[in-house]
């Protein structure tokens, strides 16, 4: 069953210095003090940075002590670091997991994960829609070993369950999904995968735990690229899991022996991130919804993908699982590849660069950016018109962002 489910109005369980309604410290108290030492070393307020590769034993009775369970410490820097378990704890209170691990990127939060869970001869289900390497390393690497993938259509519940057989191990879908921005129906799939004894695991970058915490409608693991918006300043590569503990546990001992570990240094720039965590994600929300009202009206954009706005296909399960849909915004101008990219171009605010979620707005052409190699005809194959635009927006002015788009746009 899932357990104590938020009014999906409410971000991620009350706002900052109120308690949500299950009593538990509202999302911004939790962003802010959830998880770290109290009191620190040296009564630093702050979490310091632990840089260091190895800890040292005072003796062979405190090593013996360490190795039969008497005591729990440090040993060495791949199998845990001070500065990273706080960043672990605080997404585990946001995400309301018992445990969480970090990892040096979200690719290897992704890549461990599955291959904790799959073995020679497994299957499992992946939503094609998704971040290409994620695909990638599915369908080009794990299938070498043996794992086959069957990709289907971003919310096909029925199709997920017509694919799952006796060696389905997992289904992996992002929600919302990337470019289009698809919400899957948490409860089908979950229900779904419960009923035929198959784990479920979300990519909830786009969401983040501010608008849908997926564990509380009963999903295995949630994973994140934390590079995005937890992390939030574009200066930071890291990833996480969060889940239960067995799962997470078994995670641990997989990445002790693949090494990829999060450094100190990028842990701490992590928990400063997430200081303000509430504050970035209630502006990325408005700002998105406020670009995607803005596109949709102009008659330049000839679609937005945006799960807020009502004709997005997912308009409903978004509403009734997520409290708000992020800053992300896709769309269509009026135009080929070269007129978008003229489009993009012409606008002052935002950066051209891959990625999202940070303060700064960020955008690309999809096609340029992500599918390049594959060419127009790829293109087509993968769905993704040539005009395609996606449009990151950071924390500046929702005024200032609409009003450089517009100028960009009445050129188009
Ligand atoms: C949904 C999603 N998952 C995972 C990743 C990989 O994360 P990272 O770039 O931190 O390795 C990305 C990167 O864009 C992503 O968008």
């Amino acid at each position: 069953m899932a357990k104590d489910r938020r009014e999906p109005k409410q971000p991620g369980g009350g706002r900052s210095g109120e308690k949500s309604p299950d009593g538990k410290p509202g999302i911004g108290t939790r962003s802010v003090r959830a998880g770290e030492d109290s009191p620190n070393p040296y009564h630093s307020i702050t979490q310091p940075i632990v840089q260091a590769a190895t800890y040292t034993f005072r003796n062979s009775a405190e090593l013996l002590d360490f190795k039969e369970g008497r005591i729990e410490r440090d040993e060495y820097g791949r199998y845990g670091n001070p500065t990273v378990r706080a960043v672990e704890r605080k997404l585990a209170a946001l995400d309301e997991g018992e445990d969480a691990l970090l990892f040096s990127s979200g690719m290897s939060a992704v890549t461990t994960t599955l291959l904790a869970f799959l073995a020679p001869g497994a299957h499992m289900i992946l939503t094609e829609e998704c971040y290409r390497r994620t695909r990638q390393f599915c369908t080009t690497l794990l299938s070498r070993y043996g794992v086959e993938t069957s990709l289907v259509a971003p919310g096909d519940v029925q199709r997920v369950a017509a694919l799952i057989r006796p060696e389905t191990r997992l289904i992996l879908t992002e929600s919302p999904t990337n470019p289009y921005l698809h919400v899957i129906d948490l409860d089908a799939l979950t229900g779904l995968a419960r009923e035929r004894g198959v784990k479920i695991m979300i990519d909830s970058t786009f969401a983040t735990p501010y608008n849908q915490r997926p564990l509380t409608f009963g999903v295995d693991l949630v994973i994140h690229s934390g590079t995005k918006y937890l992390a939030g300043h574009n200066d930071v590569m890291a990833g996480a899991v969060v889940g239960g503990a067995s799962l997470v546990s078994a995670l641990r001992d997989l990445q002790g022996i693949l090494g990829c570990v999060l450094d100190a240094h990028a842990a701490y720039l992590f928990l400063r991130g997430l200081k303000t965590f509430e504050l970035r994600m209630a502006r990325h929300n408005e700002n998105g919804a406020a670009v995607a009202r803005f596109l949709e009206s102009h008659r330049k954009v000839r679609k937005v993908y945006y799960p807020g706005l009502e004709g997005h296909p997912s308009y409903k399960v978004a509403r009734e699982q997520m409290s708000g849909h992020g800053g992300v915004v896709s769309f269509e101008i009026d135009g080929d590849f070269e007129a978008s990219n003229a489009f993009i171009d012409r606008l002052r605010i935002p950066r051209i660069a891959p990625s999202l979620g940070g303060v700064e707005s960020l955008v690309e052409n999809v096609a340029l950016m992500s599918y390049y190699e594959l060419g127009p005809e790829g293109w087509r194959e993968m769905g993704i018109a040539d005009s395609l635009v996606r449009y990151s927006a950071g924390i500046e002015d929702a005024d200032d962002i609409i009003a450089d788009l517009k100028q960009s746009l009445d050129q188009v």
